[in-house]
């Protein structure tokens, strides 16, 4: 590919010790066919130099607006962006984002592009908490940019908290997304709470055993991403997934059916909309033993007895803890598919039911899917097969649709 044919990319480095994962996002930005000019601030050079920025990208670096002056670069670098990413942004980067000065090359471009632009902070905790930088990412969030929560975990020096740089991996993934939708209505789902349940519950029956099944998360895990591209703030409740966490998202891990289920309603308090993609178990054992069940020799096991798991799907669409809520639930079936999710939908009392057909080579663990979305209005929308973040899209376009008609 000609690089004028690439989708380009500007990313603005600011200057915080988690520049050096910056180099980690533009790798895999280059290597995925975009055209990557990297804008350093001064003090990101003191992080990382010139020259890895220069060589990874196999472009020119530069941080102030007196060089090359005759291609007016301070204009031009944005105006020509598909998409700008900030990563790291620092509390000040964003202050001065939020207050549109233009002190230096990284500033001027994000004053001249029109394109969608993400940030993804990194601070310290206290410095994301202040009233100042939250009333920026609020700023720029109301003028349309994705701000990516950062993560939770270990911080510069021996402080843990907020305010780490998300994975360079799943920014990369939310800039994908970004782009993918282009500019507005992109973010759409700005200013909104989703939660979402992923993965599959495990009901134990001894300390080292337990009743579980075979979803993977990942079409709760895309329906986070999807989200946060989309400007939601995004509550996953994962349930036993491997899988790394998507940036932005506020990631509550959970075991069992009833672990699942609190969290989910203490997070829902809030929420505009609340997905089920989780595979709950319908029974849990009875009993849990507390030693691990031993074989005895001449013995036959005992039959394992068990008991009905809330069904949190018809709780939460019985309660709607929030007015105009939207509840959406997911439904596998392996026949009879369509007569059986109408039949669940109405049982369920949920607003969409996503009904895929589900076998041994089917739906679980796999990047793709292929499902009907059916609407509590007698709506029925296929999505044909393709990768979970397009089934998401479809259901987070039927969502934005019932919440901006209610
Ligand atoms: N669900 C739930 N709580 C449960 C079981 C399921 O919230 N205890 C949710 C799932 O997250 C999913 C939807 O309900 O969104 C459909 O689950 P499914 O198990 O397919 O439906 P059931 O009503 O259990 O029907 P079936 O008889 O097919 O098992």
């Amino acid at each position: 590919m000609d690089r004028s044919d690439k989708p380009r990319v500007v990313l603005g480095v600011s200057g915080g010790i988690a520049a050096y994962k910056a180099c980690e996002l533009l790798r895999r930005l280059t290597e995925s066919g975009h055209d990557v000019r990297v804008v350093p601030t001064g003090s990101a050079l003191r992080f990382v130099g010139e020259p890895t920025w220069a060589a990874l990208s196999g472009n020119p670096v530069t941080t102030g607006v007196w060089e090359d002056v005759h291609e007016v670069p301070h204009v031009r670098i944005g105006q020509e962006a598909d998409l700008v990413v900030v990563a790291p942004a620092t509390a000040d980067t964003l202050a001065r984002a939020a207050h549109g000065l233009a002190d230096d090359l990284l500033t001027n471009t994000l004053l001249t592009a029109r394109c969608p632009v993400v940030f993804a902070p990194a601070m310290h905790t206290e410095m994301w908490e202040h009233p100042a930088t939250a009333e920026n990412v609020a700023t720029l969030r109301r003028r349309g940019a994705v701000v990516i929560e950062p993560a939770v975990g270990r911080l510069t020096g021996k402080d843990t908290g907020k305010g780490r740089l998300p994975d360079p991996g799943e920014i990369f993934e939310v800039c994908r997304r970004v782009l993918a939708r282009g500019a507005a209505p992109g973010r759409d789902l700005a200013g909104r709470h989703v939660v979402i349940s992923a993965g599959g519950t495990r009901e134990p029956l001894d300390p080292v055993r337990f009743l579980g099944n075979r979803s993977s998360g990942r079409q709760g895990y895309a329906l986070a991403r999807t989200a946060v591209a989309r400007g939601a703030r995004v509550t996953l409740v994962a349930a036993n997934t491997a899988l790394p966490d998507p940036a932005g998202a506020d990631v509550v891990p959970v075991g069992t059916a009833v672990q699942l289920r609190e969290a989910v309603l203490k997070a829902a308090e809030d929420a505009d909309a609340v997905v089920m993609a989780a595979a709950v178990a319908d029974f849990r054992p009875a009993r849990y033993a507390q030693g691990k069940i031993k074989k005895r020799e001449g013995q036959e096991p005992e039959p394992v007895a068990l008991v009905r798991n809330p069904d949190v799907l018809a709780e939460l669409s019985a309660a709607r803890p929030r007015p105009g809520q939207v509840v959406v639930g997911f439904a596998a079936e392996t026949d009879d598919v369509l007569a059986n999710g109408r039949a669940k939908l109405a049982r369920k009392g949920c607003d969409l039911l996503v009904v895929n057909e589900v076998g041994e080579d089917k739906t679980f663990g796999a990047a793709e899917n292929e499902a009907v979305v059916l609407g509590a209005d007698g709506s029925e929308t296929p999505v044909p097969h393709g990768p979970k973040e397009a089934l998401a899209d479809t259901v987070w376009d039927a969502v934005v649709h019932m919440l901006n008609a209610g």
